[in-house]
């Protein structure tokens, strides 16, 4: 069995830096230089000195390092673990929209193929969709893969945000149910509610705090409890337990099995081989880079590349 230390001598070794995503499994976490949400990551590769970086996530967040560091290798150590949301929207999907809605902002979630990035206005994430949209000058939107994240921001906004494509989802959130955050609730009266804006609405209602998973780690401190029925993938308790918060799933089929699919042995093989090279086609890349970059400018924080 491939150990921590076994990696951490390897990093070192090919001077290379692991980031780590918060559904990371335990030891992937452990072993990580940063873990972290999908845009502190984003923000964390852009800033790094280490050419090689090795990404512990799902393929968008990979090609996403990639986007934003065209000098350095990035190594994705299993090219199968593939979020099912970002296969939602394709190509074809985002153009037939885009011709069907002339004018209006195309903003596409992070969780999503670079293909579809290279055609999108602006690029936000759980943590700063809300925002970005607020700052919109345009009263409609349109918004994918996730639908649910697209009516979060809507209610948060008080805009209209058509979801692209109509049913859009996390096949993981949508597993958690009403039912089963009120029983937690129940269960553990002590416990407040964290919840992922993926989640659908009657679990987002539920929740004391909705925001990105780091953002959740965060509020955990600010709520005060020291209990909390977390209302997303189970790889956040570890996190939160970490820190000292007793954690609850609020469902426990919560599980990204593509997450998951990352192991200490893939990171060890992609390291030594220097297996599972991200490649993202120079003119997608730099398309994708400028909606990106239009997203930062809104939000007035200075691009990721510009950190380094
Ligand atoms: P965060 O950006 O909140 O880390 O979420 C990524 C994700 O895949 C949620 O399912
Ligand atoms: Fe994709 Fe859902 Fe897994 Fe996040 S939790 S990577 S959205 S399938």
């Amino acid at each position: 069995m491939v150990s921590i230390e076994e990696i951490r001598r390897l990093m070192d070794e090919k001077k290379a830096v692991l980031l780590a995503h918060n559904y990371q499994r335990p030891e992937v976490q452990d072993a990580a230089d940063f873990v972290g949400d999908s845009l502190e990551l984003s923000l964390k590769a852009a800033e790094l000195e280490a050419k090689t970086v090795v990404f512990a996530g799902v393929d968008f967040m990979a090609e996403q390092a990639a986007i934003l560091n065209p000098g350095k290798v990035v190594l994705h150590p299993e090219r199968l673990a593939r979020c099912p949301m970002a296969a939602m929207l394709t190509l074809e999907l985002a153009k037939e929209y885009k011709e069907k809605y002339p004018g209006i902002p195309f903003v596409v979630y992070v969780n999503s193929w670079a293909e579809v990035k290279a055609l999108a206005d602006y690029v936000v994430t759980s943590a700063n969709a809300v925002k970005l949209v607020s700052q919109l000058e345009a009263d409609k939107v349109l918004f994918g893969p996730d639908r649910h994240l697209a009516e979060y921001v809507a209610e948060a906004t008080g805009k209209e945000v058509i979801p692209v494509p109509s049913d859009g989802h996390c096949p993981v959130h949508l597993a958690i149910t009403r039912e089963e955050v009120e029983g937690a609730r129940k269960r553990y009266p002590a416990a407040k509610v964290l919840a992922h804006p993926e989640c659908v609405r009657e679990v987002r209602r539920l929740a004391d705090f909705v925001g990105s998973t780091s953002q959740m780690i965060r509020a955990a401190s600010e709520l005060g409890a020291r209990e909390y029925v977390v209302a997303t993938e189970v790889g956040l308790l570890h996190r939160l337990e970490k820190l000292g918060f007793k954690a609850h799933p609020a469902s426990s089929y919560a599980v990204c099995v593509e997450m998951k699919k990352i192991t200490l042995s893939s990171i060890l093989s992609s390291l030594v081989n220097g297996r599972n090279v991200v490649k993202v086609d120079a003119k997608v890349a730099r398309r994708a880079r400028e909606a990106i970059g239009r997203t930062f400018e809104l939000l007035e924080v200075p691009p990721p590349w510009s950190r380094s």
